[in-house]
């Protein structure tokens, strides 16, 4: 497990997903509000099939999603990551993030995509980051600003419409 952390924050670290972590990243994108700007929330063949993804990911592109683990009881309680996307033909490393319910509002996704993006700026080389998030995910919205992230327009992605943050190094 030691080799597979990350980051480390205050509170938190990121580490790679294993498929281990099926059940309690279920708790998180199983639950149908936490999915409310999904398709659908995961069962536990969609969670696992998630994972798998973010393995493939770390291997094909050095990164994806991580486990976001509470470094007081090592509870797996959401994840956050830097994930390649392409958007209007142009691959952008994007930031992204998701808490368990019952958690939410103890600043955690801020204080974990806030390390992402460092990460992605300073050792993944990227100039710039991006999240992408839904107009009416207002929570969402508002962790991207608390980070420093300027809205920089609408666009219709994947079915829905998308706002883009965006954040260049040396901006924040
Ligand atoms: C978005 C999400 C990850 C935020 O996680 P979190 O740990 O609660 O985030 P934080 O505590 O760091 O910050 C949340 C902020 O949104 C604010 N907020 C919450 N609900 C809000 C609402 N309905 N309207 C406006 N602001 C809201 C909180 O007050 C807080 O801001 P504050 O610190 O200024 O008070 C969490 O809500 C989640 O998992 N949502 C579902 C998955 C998702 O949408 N992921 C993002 C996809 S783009």
């Amino acid at each position: 497990m030691e080799q597979s952390v990350i980051l480390e924050t205050e509170r938190l670290f990121l580490r790679k997903f294993a498929l281990q972590d099926v059940d309690a990243l279920a708790a998180v994108v199983g639950d149908p509000v936490t999915m409310e700007f999904y398709p659908a929330p995961l069962d536990r063949q969609g969670t696992a099939d998630w994972i798998s993804r973010n393995v493939q990911r770390y291997q094909r592109d050095g990164h994806g999603l991580w486990a976001m683990v509470l470094r007081d009881s090592g509870a797996l309680i959401g994840d956050c990551g830097c994930v390649v996307q392409e958007v209007e033909s142009k691959n952008e490393i994007e930031v992204g993030y998701h808490v368990r319910r019952d958690l939410w509002g103890n600043g955690y996704a801020t204080e974990a995509a806030r390390a992402c993006m460092e990460y992605a700026f300073t050792k993944l080389g990227a100039t710039r980051v991006i999240s992408m998030i839904r107009p009416e995910n207002r929570s969402s919205r508002r962790v991207a600003e608390k980070n420093g992230m300027v809205r920089e327009k609408t666009i219709f992605w994947r079915d829905y419409d998308h706002c883009i943050y965006a954040s260049d190094y040396g901006q924040t």
